[in-house]
């Protein structure tokens, strides 16, 4: 049980805001890592140990950021409706159009008022982190008003490369409101930007590129950096929090940087507690990198295992290459454990269809001969689908 530092306020009047509800979605495939490794020529436990990664999920032809999207923020609109949304956020690195905000697709498939800002965000993996704080600004200013923040992604890299294990694909819709259901965030933030070439995505290519043991030690430098900045701003003790719920774009990154982070700030005796991190690593292991949303579905898994953690002190450390790392703390508020979705977390993994290595790299590998004009197979399980292109246009529809 923590004490919180102080509560979250704006003009002198205290109002705790943060996350009220999280909602996620994921690809309807499904490819176990063992396929990979097989292929690939590598021992098996390379990923399951080596990585710490067990599956990745794969959109199937008519899945994308937004249908996964969509898909996420829907849960959240059918629990809450659409009252006091006026801001939508969306938080992706895997962006679809250079101008047209994803949000806006989301927008029009849940058929949302007219009355909403919609914006896209981006920074790799970092940008929901950022939607989160300019979410909770506007709610402390204005606190009958509720922010939608989605983030949603698909990591893709060269087929055959060290990084294919590492793929995945997921989305996360959370609710940022005044007296949250379920995190309360503290005011105190820490932030590091170092322009690095670590990881990035050229305009013209539609898998990412990745200098792997650059991006792996500038994870860890910028969330160290991240770390003494909020120290300097009055965040709380090493030892005053619980849980750390990095983001994830495999969990042994996890383990890396929260070893460093124990060592620099305990001192490098101090022993790694892995309480604080494994129980943040259940879902990554299934789903693999999601990007933006990778840090919230770990924190979806903390939530969603079994221990009672209400009062509890969470820090989120997210880090987006290029890079940026931001690292602030949240409380587990009381009776949080009547607003999960557990049972419809483990739904979504579990209903994805499994893949053979052939049906992954079909999908995969497809090549469209005109992108200005095709269709797509039918082969979302989910409420919308990617529809295709006519005319350089995009065409989305619910499914039901
Ligand atoms: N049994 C158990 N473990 C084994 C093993 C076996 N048989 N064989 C190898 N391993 C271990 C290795 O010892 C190594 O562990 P340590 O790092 O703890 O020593 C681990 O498996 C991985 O092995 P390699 O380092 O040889 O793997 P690789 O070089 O082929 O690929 C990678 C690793 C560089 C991370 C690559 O997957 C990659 O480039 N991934 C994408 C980049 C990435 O995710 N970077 C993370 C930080 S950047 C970020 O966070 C932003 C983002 O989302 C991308």
């Amino acid at each position: 049980m923590s004490t919180p530092i102080t509560p979250y306020s704006a003009s002198g009047v205290a109002t705790a805001v943060g996350i009220h509800d999280l909602a996620i979605a994921t690809g309807s495939a499904v490819l176990d890592l063992a396929h990979v490794a097989a292929r690939l020529g590598v021992p098996h436990a390379k990923y399951t140990v080596g990585l710490g990664q067990d599956h990745m999920s794969v959109l199937g032809e008519d899945e994308d950021i937004v249908t996964m999207a969509a898909a996420a923020a829907k849960k959240v609109i059918d629990r809450h409706g659409a009252g006091g949304i006026r801001t939508i956020v969306f938080a992706t690195e895997t962006g679809i159009d250079q101008s047209k905000s994803a949000g806006v697709f989301v927008h029009g498939l849940l058929d949302l008022p007219k009355q909403v800002r919609v914006v896209e965000l981006k920074q790799a993996c970092y940008s929901a982190t950022a939607g989160l704080q300019f979410a909770a600004s506007i709610v402390a200013r204005s606190p009958k008003e509720r922010v939608l923040v989605i983030a949603s992604d698909v990591a893709r890299y060269e087929i055959g490369s060290g990084a294919e294990a590492t793929q995945g694909a997921g989305a996360v819709a959370m609710l940022v409101t005044a007296d949250p259901a379920l995190i309360a965030f503290e005011p105190a933030t820490g932030v590091y930007t170092h322009d690095i070439d670590d990881f990035w995505r050229p305009n013209f290519s539609d898998v990412a590129y990745v200098d792997g043991k650059l991006s792996v030690s500038a994870y860890i430098d910028a969330t160290v950096g991240a770390w003494e900045d909020y120290v300097t701003h009055g965040g709380a003790k090493f030892g005053e929090i619980d849980y750390f719920c990095y983001h994830q774009p495999f969990t042994k990154m996890v383990t890396k940087a929260h070893t460093k982070m124990v060592a620099h700030a305990l001192g490098k005796e101090a022993e790694v507690d892995r309480t604080q991190i494994d129980p943040t690593f259940t879902y990554s292991r299934r789903i693999g990198n999601s990007y933006t949303a990778s840090m919230y579905i770990g924190l979806a898994s903390l939530l969603d295992q079994g221990d009672d953690v209400a009062g509890d002190r969470i820090a989120f450390v997210s880090y987006g290459s290029g890079s940026v790392a931001e690292l602030f703390t949240g409380i587990v508020q009381p009776g949080y454990r009547e607003h999960l979705r557990t049972a419809e977390n483990v739904a979504t993994l579990d209903s994805r269809r499994e893949l053979t290595d052939a049906e992954y790299l079909a999908v995969a590998q497809r090549k469209i001969a005109d992108v200005t004009d095709y269709k797509n197979a039918h082969h979302t399980a989910g409420p919308f689908r990617f529809v295709g292109v006519t005319g350089a246009i995009r065409k989305y529809e619910a499914t039901a």
